[in-house]
This record gives structure tokens, sequence and C-alpha cells, in this order.
């Protein structure tokens, strides 16, 4: 039933291991990504999760297995595939509205249609009125949006989220997920959504997996088995705290044991 309202499979990935150099990041990570299917992806620090991103984006080849998109080994970045940064990756020269239509410039759109569709994309992430404003103008929160804003507006297939909220505060963050899910809901897509918070990756996804090791591996991929859409109640449920406990279990063994090594 799960595999049906996640659609057919828009990556997988078989095998998937990667090196830099003498450093094994991750190995042998099979697994599928359904076209309505957000996947969650936590892990420790250091464990691969943006590295693994690059890979399923074509920025920096695999060195095992293969990632395949839309049917496609992955070779180099595509269309349809967008990303968006921890750290907002905009344009400091660049006006809102400039950074937002990058993408679609980049894919060759005329000006009338820039003119005609930003606007839509703008309003979307609630940054009517800013526009013109430069990126140092605007705040921490503002300037996620504006990449948020900017990914979209190329209207991909496959969004890959790098701890899009990671740099924000608290409160901004609260308000930017329930934004994302309910920009998601309007237009479901595949996202990969990588995280360090096990609240917002049992918010965010259908599935999460659970990155660990030294070389990292798929050590656990939870269900989560709630409802969209998800909103704040989703917080207040106990499903919710009980995977949420479930995922903190499965990392904090390791955190545990390498605190009694140091102590040592
Ligand atoms: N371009 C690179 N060259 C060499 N080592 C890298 C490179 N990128 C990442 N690493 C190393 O790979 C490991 C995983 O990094 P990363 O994917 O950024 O982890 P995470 O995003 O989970 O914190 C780290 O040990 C990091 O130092
Ligand atoms: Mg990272």
């Amino acid at each position: 039933m799960h595999t049906m309202s996640r659609g057919q499979a828009r990556i997988v990935m078989s095998g998937a291991g990667k090196r830099f150099g003498t450093l094994e990041v991750f190995r042998d990570i099979s697994l599928e990504v359904g076209e309505r299917e957000v996947l969650a992806v936590i892990g420790p620090s250091g464990c691969g999760k943006t590295t693994l991103l690059r890979c399923l984006d074509g920025l920096i080849p695999l060195d095992e297995g293969e990632i395949a998109v839309e049917g496609e080994r992955v070779e180099g970045p595509r269309q349809g595939v967008a990303v968006v940064f921890q750290h907002f990756g905009l344009f400091p020269w660049k006006t809102v509205f400039d950074n937002v239509a990058y993408g679609l410039k980049l894919a060759g759109a005329s000006r009338a249609e820039i003119q005609e569709q930003i606007p839509e994309f703008i309003r979307l992430v609630g940054l009517a009125g800013f526009e013109h404003y430069y990126p140092y103008q605007i705040s921490g929160g503002m300037q996620q949006r504006c990449g948020l804003a900017r990914a979209l507006a190329v209207k991909p297939r496959v969004l890959l989220m790098d701890e899009p909220f990671g740099a924000v505060d608290a409160q901004t963050r609260e308000i930017l997920q329930f934004e994302m899910l309910r920009i998601w809901e309007m237009r479901p897509t595949t996202m990969v959504f990588v995280t360090h918070a096990i609240d917002e990756a049992v918010l965010m996804g259908d599935r999460v997996l659970v990155l660990k090791g030294r070389p990292s591996s798929v050590h656990e991929i939870v269900e989560v088995d709630m409802p969209r859409p998800r909103d704040r109640g989703t917080l207040l449920q106990p499903r919710f705290a009980e995977l949420r406990e479930h995922v903190w279990g499965t990392l904090m063994a390791d955190a545990r044991r390498a605190e009694r090594e140091l102590a040592r």
C-alpha cells in the first residue's frame, strides 16, 4: 500500500559507495525513492549525508555501484533535479527576483517567461514585496525561502535538500518546516531531505534513512506511518514521539559509546 502511494521509483541507488582517497565515506547504499516520496536522511556529522546528496545531484561521481534518476544513470547534473543548500547559496550581487530567476534563466527561459512565472514562486515562499532586496538586506530565514523559490522555479521532479533549515534560528526553522510541508502538498515531488535533527526527519519524511558507521551504510530505514498533510498537530501525536524516540535510540547508542571511549 505504501509503495503504491509513493508512486514509481524515481531514484534508484544500487550498491552506492564513495571514497575520498583513503577515506571510505559510505558503502553499499541500495534504496529506491518513489515519485511522491520524501526520504529523510539522518546520521551523525561527517557520516556522508552531503556527499550522498552531491552524488545524487551528479556533482561528484560514485566509486562503487550506481545511482539512476528517472531510469538514467547519473553522470552529471541533470535537468529536473534541484538542490537547496544549507548556506543558501544565493548570489549576493543579485536581487531576490534575479536569484529566484537564476535557474530558469540558465535553463534558457525567455525574459517574458521569467516575468510571468517568477512572481508565483516568490509569493509561494512568502517573499512578495521583497523582490528588489539584496540577500544582505533580508533575514536568514528569508534568504532560505529565496533559495527554496529558486529551486522550485525550475519545477524540479527531484528536490534535494541539504539541512535546508540548519542555519536559521529555532522559531524560523519551525515556520519553514511547516511552510515546506504546505508547499510539498501543493506540488508533491520526489524529495531527499538531509537533516541532523531527529524531529525534523520524522516530521518531513515518509521514511527515514539512518546512516551509521565508518564507513557509513544503511543502518535502518524507519517507516513514518503518519498521515499527510502533516502540521503542528503531528508533533503532538503519540506516534510521533514513539518514532522520534526510536530514531534517537538508534543514533544515541553510538554517541554514548563514543563518549565512554573518550572518558577512558
Ligand atoms: N571533497 C572532499 N574531499 C575529501 N574529503 C571530503 C570531501 N567532502 C567531504 N569529505 C569528507 O567526507 C566525510 C563526509 O562528509 P560530509 O558528506 O560533508 O558529511 P555530513 O554531511 O554527513 O556531515 C567527512 O569526513 C568529510 O571530511
Ligand atoms: Mg553535511
